[in-house]
């Protein structure tokens, strides 16, 4: 029953009386006044005046489907959410329910990942209660080899949506890292499992430093979270509701032409890496040079020391200026 409270304090602009809910739900006023305790208990700050009722106030930062649907204006992305307390990893999670049949969008969440996965075999440090530690099933109808943009639509995705949430000038390094004065604050690991011809899934999955206030001495100079940059504590999941809407649509932009031409001037405006100097590790092969274009595939064009162009689409790269520059 307190789901159904909430879901009507929610509903409600202003007051709703204990008697229109006891009504609504065919209780007494007291059941209804005992459940509203719980709530409150539970972090929901709720305003309860005689003659006028109760109004909600505002919300704990929990992860709950309902909570994180409730001002979700999205089509498909979110229309499932699997919130859990603790996971290996929610791309692992991802993966399994994806063979058990999860529809596209499906979104899975947790408050701490103890086995959170970076790319390239790296771990992911994703402690409790403070990043968001999401991933999304998608089933596009794609080519494997297509299946890798993505990413970069994913990056320009939470790019645009932290710079709405929060104001901070979130930039993206290409292809997959955001980065925030310089350090990295949001990491992007895309699996797929595919044939030949057809990608059956995909899992996005999203690491973001929201609330922390420090980072392993590893990571320290690498890493940053929103807090750190913004001196305040944000809401995760406004900023989850805005990164789906914003995925959403960059994801019917990109697969009207299953390319990047509809995104590309807009991920252009917010890609760090574009005119610095970087350095690309492919395989054993280490190239120097600026990167000076990006192509409608996701390419980075890459102007190299010696004059001539190359396109690279993956591979290790390195941003003069920017963390991890070796
Ligand atoms: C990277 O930059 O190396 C990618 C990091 C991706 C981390 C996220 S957190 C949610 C999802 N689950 C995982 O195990 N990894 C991704």
């Amino acid at each position: 029953m307190r789901k159904e409270i909430l879901e009507l304090l929610m509903q409600t602009d202003g007051y709703i009386s204990g008697e229109k809910l006891s009504r609504h739900l065919g209780v007494t006023r007291a059941a209804i006044w005992k459940n509203i305790n719980q709530l409150k208990e539970q972090g929901y700050e709720i305003e309860s005046i005689t003659r006028k009722g109760y109004r909600l106030i505002s919300s704990p930062d929990i992860f709950t489907e309902q909570e994180l649907q409730y001002g979700l204006h999205t089509k498909a992305l979110g229309k499932k959410i699997f919130c859990r307390d603790v996971v290996d990893s929610t791309n692992q999670l991802g993966k399994q329910e994806a063979l058990k049949g999860a529809p596209h969008g499906t979104i899975l969440l947790a408050e701490q990942q103890l086995k959170g996965k970076g790319r390239r075999g790296r771990s992911w440090v994703s402690p409790s209660k403070t990043g968001i530690w999401m991933s999304c099933i998608l089933r596009p109808k794609l080519l494997p080899q297509q299946a890798p943009m993505l990413t970069l639509v994913t990056g320009l995705s939470v790019c645009k949506a932290l710079r709405q949430t929060t104001g901070l000038e979130a930039y993206i390094k290409w292809p997959n890292d955001i980065v925030l004065n310089g350090k990295k604050i949001c990491g992007i690991l895309t699996e797929m499992n595919a044939e030949m011809e057809q990608v059956h899934y995909v899992v996005l999955g999203m690491g973001l430093n929201v609330n922390q206030e420090t980072f392993p001495d590893e990571i320290r100079s690498l890493a940053t979270s929103l807090k750190i940059e913004g001196g305040e504590t944000y809401n995760r999941k406004k900023i989850i509701q805005k990164i789906l809407t914003a995925l959403e649509a960059d994801y019917e932009s990109f697969m009207e032409t299953k390319d990047l031409s509809l995104l590309l001037s807009e991920y252009k405006r917010y890609c760090i890496t574009l005119g610095k100097k970087v350095k690309v590790i492919q395989g054993e092969e280490v190239i120097y040079g600026k990167a000076v274009d990006l192509t409608a595939r996701g390419e980075l064009v890459i102007q190299k020391d010696d004059g001539s162009y190359i396109a690279v689409f993956a591979g290790e790269v390195s941003v003069r200026g920017l963390y991890g520059y070796i």
